[in-house]
Parts: C-alpha cells; sequence; structure tokens
C-alpha cells in the first residue's frame, strides 16, 4: 500500500511541476479519454455549498479551437492598448493546443452561499458571495491544470474570459447563456520545452505562525517594484530562488533581500 508519505511526493511533484506554458508543439493530439480524465478532476473541486457553480467546455474541435483563438487574439489587442504595461503575450500559441477548456462560473449559484436576512447585514453576505464563487472556479481550475501536469501534458490559465468583452464573444462563439461567466480559460497541449520551476517567495517568508508576523509584511514600496521592474521576469522564468537569476542584483535592484529572503521588513513597520 502507499505510505502517506508517498502520496505526499506524489502530490508535490505534480503541484510543483505545474506551469504556465505559453508555447506547445504543434501538430499533437489527444484522446477524449484523456480530456474526460482532466475534466473529471475539475469535477471533483471544492465549491461553496457543494453547489458545483461551474461547467466545463471542452474544445477538441479545430473549427471551434481556432474561433476561441480569434477571441483570445482580439483580447491581448485590448490589453496591448488599453492596460498599463502588462507583460501580455501574443495568444496565436492557442492554434498549436490539444484542446481548450473552458470553466465557466454560473453566477445564479451565488444564492446557494450564505444570505443575508436584513439589509443590514446584506453587503456583509452578499460581497462575500462573489468571492466563493470565485474561490470556487479558482479551484476548479487548479485541479484542472494539475491533471493536466499529471497525464504528461502542460498548460496555462487565461483570465481574459472573464472581461465583459471577451465574455460576450466567447458566449457567441460557445452558445453558453447570460450569468454564466468564463473566468478559467486552459489551453492544453505538449510544451516546446520542459519549464521545469518558477520563481516562488521562500516558504519561511509566506508562513506566518500563530499570527501575523508583521515582518513579514511586503511594503508598498516592493509591491510597486514588483510591478515596475519584476513582474516581466519573475512571470516567465523558469528558477524558483530569483537570487539565483544571472542579473539578480539588476533586476532586483534594493528589494533583492526582500524578495529573496525570510523578512522583507525588517523591524515590523506597516504603513
Ligand atoms: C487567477 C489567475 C489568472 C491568470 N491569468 C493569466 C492570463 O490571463 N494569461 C496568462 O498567460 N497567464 C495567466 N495566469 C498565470 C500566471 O501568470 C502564472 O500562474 C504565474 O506567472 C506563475 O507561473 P506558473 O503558473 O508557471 O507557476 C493566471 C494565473 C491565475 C492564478
Amino acid at each position: 500500500m502507499e505510505s502517506a508519505t508517498d502520496r505526499y511526493t506524489d502530490l508535490i511533484d505534480v503541484m510543483r511541476r505545474r506551469r504556465s506554458v505559453r508555447r506547445f508543439e504543434p501538430g499533437q493530439t489527444v484522446d477524449r479519454a484523456v480530456l474526460l480524465k482532466i475534466a473529471e478532476a475539475g469535477r471533483w473541486a471544492p465549491t461553496g455549498a457543494n453547489s458545483q457553480c461551474f461547467d466545463i467546455v471542452v474544445v477538441d474541435d479545430p473549427k471551434v479551437r481556432d474561433a476561441v483563438l480569434d477571441v483570445f487574439i482580439d483580447q491581448s489587442n485590448r490589453l496591448i492598448d488599453h492596460v498599463k504595461g502588462f507583460p501580455a503575450v501574443k495568444k496565436t500559441y492557442l492554434a498549436n493546443t490539444v484542446a481548450i477548456v473552458i470553466v465557466l462560473a454560473d453566477e445564479r449559484w451565488k444564492q446557494a452561499f450564505p444570505q443575508a436576512t436584513t439589509a443590514a447585514w446584506e453587503r456583509e453576505y452578499h460581497e462575500n458571495n462573489e468571492r466563493i464563487l470565485i474561490a470556487s472556479i479558482g479551484a476548479a481550475v487548479q485541479n484542472i491544470q494539475l491533471a493536466v501536469t499529471a497525464v504528461g501534458l502542460t498548460s496555462a490559465w487565461l483570465s481574459g474570459g472573464g472581461e465583459d468583452t471577451t465574455n460576450e464573444d466567447l458566449r457567441r462563439v460557445l452558445g453558453f447563456p447570460e450569468g454564466l461567466r468564463a473566468v478559467g480559460t486552459i489551453p492544453i497541449g505538449v510544451p516546446e520545452k520542459d519549464l521545469a520551476s518558477r520563481y516562488r517567495r521562500p516558504l519561511d517568508q509566506v508562513v506566518h505562525w500563530n499570527g501575523y508576523d508583521p515582518e513579514k509584511f511586503r511594503p508598498q514600496a516592493m509591491l510597486d517594484y514588483y510591478v515596475q521592474e519584476v513582474r516581466q521576469f519573475a512571470m516567465y522564468r523558469g528558477e524558483e530562488d530569483a537570487g539565483h537569476w544571472e542579473d539578480a542584483d539588476k533586476r532586483l535592484g534594493p528589494w533583492k533581500e526582500a524578495f529573496t529572503g525570510p523578512r522583507p521588513n525588517p523591524g515590523g513597520k506597516i504603513g
């Protein structure tokens, strides 16, 4: 029988290898049986009130895939035109997918989450309904991405389908009703090269024991620096420890220790 340690080793290995890959080998195909295994992982995601507030559209017909590709080419052109300096990748790589999975959030199911009995408590519960819905979709997408890795393929997670214009374009292509929103689009393919890892904060920096440690609170200036100077590298480079990047000093600048060490906020001053 497999021990708990073996199971953890297998699980964390799949989790660490799950990667956002935006270049696939062209001309590959995959059986529907494999795609169903991937969808099955999504079906087992936890959801608020076990509402199962999503549907999974699997696109494996090249004609439909090309229509979805066109929607995302328009979406990334909008990012270039209307979004502040986001390092958007051209979506042409969707042409090389073996399938595209789209997770549709069914917003009506928010009514299955806690509802206030009086107007005074409306805001408290209403706003959290949205978070429960989105968190549930996140769990489904994560399960799907992990299964993709486990069957030897790779994927990305595109959130652009959640934007109004893109959602409407996808609705036109896929025919889903009003009230459903394409919060997660997952292009799946065979990776052009093995992207084994990605920048992550050190475990020590992320974990707080028995309460929040203010020395781990990342200052606003560090966040600003990330957005301006680091983000475009942190999203794409294949190395876990940013301190090991060849050009770490240049890229991380005065915040190198904060990005790579356990305490980004020595002294713990907040605000
Ligand atoms: C909610 C969410 C939305 C994302 N949206 C996009 C997206 O629209 N396009 C994209 O290329 N990657 C997207 N990503 C992928 C992230 O850029 C990626 O997870 C991050 O850079 C870490 O890389 P890794 O997934 O390879 O570990 C998204 C990830 C999440 C969790």
